[in-house]
């Protein structure tokens, strides 16, 4: 059976979590294919909040096999870290697998991070200083230490001794600081993580196409979003990796062909944080709105996040190069208290119109958006269970969206809780 694909259209934070878990029920196994524990979401269920950053949202069903991928970086220490959380609130994770191919994240990558981001200043990124981008930047260097490299201590400071003897410079000549200790990480990494580690360390390749042979149902979780990712996104304000659903194939080791469902989540507002291009950004009482009764504060970081009007040139990008087939709007509630919604359908910029995105981006950053103002509904939406009991101004504001990105909505959430979702037959 082909793989279901979830991707953010936005800068992330669109509230992926809760459509990932609702999807994630109908599943066999959810694999998580990008990125680290720079993502975060928080999942209501039966009044009990799961914070998750790295274990795959399939993890609170036990007919489900939660897998961490080849394309993602771990941290270890975190990783078990939110084990023994889930443990605590109930939740086993020995089905957990963790792909041998994914790449270690080690303390030296946060402090890099760290630096980097001082060292830029004004310029700075605005990362999560979790170590994600000196992380992937070791892949791309083959300095990288794997999770396979854990069951081998031999190998694992043959290869941390390597990659020291760059980064100690780095560290000690371009930071000034102290040379980090391979000892005391080895200690760490191979005396307490790895033996715990070990049983879910896997092929996770295999395990995948075993799944997908066997008729079994996959979902390919992407972390981030589309504007976040690396080469589609907003560069340099992006993450180190592929969040689109094409980083679903080299993440989790499969071809495109064993796709057949790409959901795009996109909130009915757009959020942002960090630094970097924002054409719908709002600095009004309109954008606190959003930021209060959205709760638009980082789950990881306690950010508060850039708060802007839905912009649907983003989402036909978005549409294009996630080949979606149907999207995913989150957050219909947090517009119920106002008048009037606008909506972006173009930009402007040098008296010219821009429909797509524009390819340059020194473009995307004066740009002037455009935008349609349509009826508000003044009505609590939390409470609607069905399509059929939506307000007509909720309709004709989903029938707009749908028409202006040119992808059917499937699924439409109204609340935090994990039944707050009206589902639409496509
Ligand atoms: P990094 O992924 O920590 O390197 O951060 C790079 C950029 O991506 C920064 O602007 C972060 O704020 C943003 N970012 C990373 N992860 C997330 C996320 O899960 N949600 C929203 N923004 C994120």
């Amino acid at each position: 059976m082909p793989a279901t694909v979830v991707v953010g259209t936005q800068w992330g934070d669109e509230g992926k979590g809760k459509f990932t878990d609702l999807v994630a029920s109908e599943m066999s196994m959810v694999v998580r294919y990008q990125g680290g524990h720079n993502a975060g979401h928080t999942l209501v269920v039966d009044g009990q909040t799961f914070s998750l950053q790295l274990v795959p949202s399939g993890v609170l069903y036990p007919h489900v096999t939660p897998v961490i991928g080849n394309g993602v970086v771990v941290d270890p220490r975190v990783l078990l870290a939110e084990m023994d959380m889930l443990g605590t609130q109930g939740v086993d994770t020995a089905k957990l697998r963790v792909s041998g191919n994914a790449h270690l994240i080690l303390p030296y990558h946060q402090e890099l991070d760290a630096l980097h981001e001082r060292h830029l200043g004004k310029n700075r990124l605005g990362t999560t200083k979790r170590g994600i981008g000196p992380a992937y930047a070791d892949r791309a260097m083959r300095v990288g230490i794997r999770v396979q490299d854990l069951l081998d201590e031999k190998i694992f400071r043959k290869k941390l001794g390597a990659a020291l003897e760059h980064t100690n410079k780095v560290l000690t000549r371009v930071f000034n600081r102290l040379p980090v200790n391979a000892d005391e990480i080895a200690e760490e990494y191979l005396g307490t993580c790895a033996p715990r580690l070990t049983p879910h360390i896997t092929d996770t390749i295999g395990l995948v196409h075993d799944e997908l042979e066997a008729g079994g149902r996959i979902l390919l979780e992407g972390a981030q979003a589309t504007f976040l990712d690396l080469d589609h996104g907003t560069y340099p304000f992006v993450t180190s990796s592929n969040p689109v659903a094409g980083g679903a194939c080299t993440g989790a080791g499969i071809g495109p062909r064993d796709i057949d469902r790409v959901i795009g989540i996109a909130k009915a507002y757009v959020t942002r944080v960090g630094s970097g291009p924002f054409p719908t950004e709002l600095f009004d009482e309109v954008g606190n709105h959003f930021v209060d009764v959205g709760h638009e504060y980082g789950t990881n970081t306690g950010r508060r996040r850039r708060p802007g009007w839905l912009d649907t040139v983003m989402l036909r990008y978005a549409a294009r190069v996630n080949s979606l087939s149907e999207l995913a709007i989150t957050k219909l509630d947090v517009l119920d208290q106002l008048d009037v919604i606008r909506v972006c359908v173009a930009y402007e910029a040098d008296g010219q119109r821009h429909d797509q995105l524009p390819y340059h981006q020194s473009v995307l950053h004066r740009v002037t958006p455009i935008y349609e103002e349509l009826s508000g509904w003044g009505v609590d939406l939390s409470a609607v269970t069905k399509r059929s009991q939506l307000p007509a101004e909720a309709e004709t504001y989903l029938a707009f969206v749908e028409d202006q990105v040119g992808v059917p909505i499937g699924m439409v959430g109204v609340g935090p809780g994990r039944h707050q979702v009206l589902r639409f037959a496509s």
